[in-house]
């Protein structure tokens, strides 16, 4: 891995070609598309990472980040009524634009769920063209699956929805959807984070039905903005990834909002200690 990053500092052009030419040759051939070090070459090394855009959902999830990476707020940046907040500064060689939703005017709490997250990833995009997205806040995990209050998860495989019920041909697929996710496997290691899928919806509790689709989406995290961020990040070709760190385990007895709000500060603060971390691996 440091021989390559070497290499693409040293020879980027070289390296560049390389690349191009075994992405050519090799991508159909699944034993070899398939194997660590195509993953590690093609997915990370070809791509070269200036610019990260962050989208969080809440202030307070927020916080802990933006003073951490000394961000600055971004005045004036959105046209009027529009409620994000843009935070900027550098980080290593990156530049990065963290977003908040705002708070909403008449409840004055924050912008939560798919509403706000979509318009939010759709300026995104559209004012800072960044090179890649990430989706950091909080989430529900399984503790079925394994999942521990605190632990901080990377997006795996695809994002879907658990609420959205269209119980008519065709439109029950689109209505669960499959959104891709960055392939977050070698930070995972490098960093020996976990990975889950993540099924998105706009309650913080849910259904029977809701736990099924779940289920059924192999999902391990539980949260409310990052298939519709995806969604928008599919449609613009926009790579784009989820850390996510779990307030409270959604498969236990105790109410989710009880857990949650005792466990935000943890959740948060260990957030600001991974991300940039994981910043740090998409450098190079
Ligand atoms: N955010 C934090 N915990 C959550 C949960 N259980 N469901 C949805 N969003 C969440």
């Amino acid at each position: 891995q440091k021989l390559l990053g070497i290499l693409s500092s040293k020879c980027p052009v070289f390296m560049g070609l390389l690349r191009t030419v075994y992405a050519k040759f090799f991508f159909y051939d699944p034993l070899i598309r398939f194997s660590p070090l195509f993953l590690l070459f093609i997915n990370r090394k070809a791509m070269e990472i200036n610019h990260i855009s962050i989208l969080m959902a809440m202030e307070s999830e927020a916080s802990p980040l933006i003073e951490s990476l000394n961000l600055k707020k971004q005045n004036s940046i959105f046209r009027h009524g529009i409620p994000f907040e843009a935070y900027q500064g550098s980080f290593e060689k990156l530049l990065i634009t963290l977003m908040t939703s705002g708070k909403d005017k008449d409840y004055q709490v924050d912008n939560v769920a798919t509403q706000p997250a979509t318009l939010m990833a759709y300026l995104a995009i559209d004012q800072f063209s960044p090179d890649i997205i990430i989706n950091a806040g909080t989430a529900g995990g399984m503790a079925g699956c394994g999942c521990k209050i605190g632990d901080v998860y990377l997006s795996e495989g695809e994002f879907s929805y658990h609420d959205r019920r269209i119980p008519i041909p065709a439109f029950d697929q689109y209505g669960v959807g499959s959104y891709p996710s960055f392939d977050t496997s070698s930070i995972a290691t490098e960093l020996h984070l976990k990975t889950g899928r993540i099924s998105t919806g706009n309650s913080l509790d849910y259904t029977e039905k809701d736990l099924e689709m779940m289920k059924s989406n192999k999902a391990v995290i539980k949260e409310m903005e990052a298939a519709a961020i995806a969604w928008v990040c599919k449609i613009l070709d926009m790579p784009m990834f989820a850390i996510k760190a779990i307030t409270d385990l959604f498969d236990q007895e105790i109410p989710t909002e009880t857990q949650f709000l005792e466990n935000l500060t943890l959740a948060s603060t260990n957030l600001q200690k991974s991300v940039p971390r994981i910043l740090r691996t998409l450098v190079r």
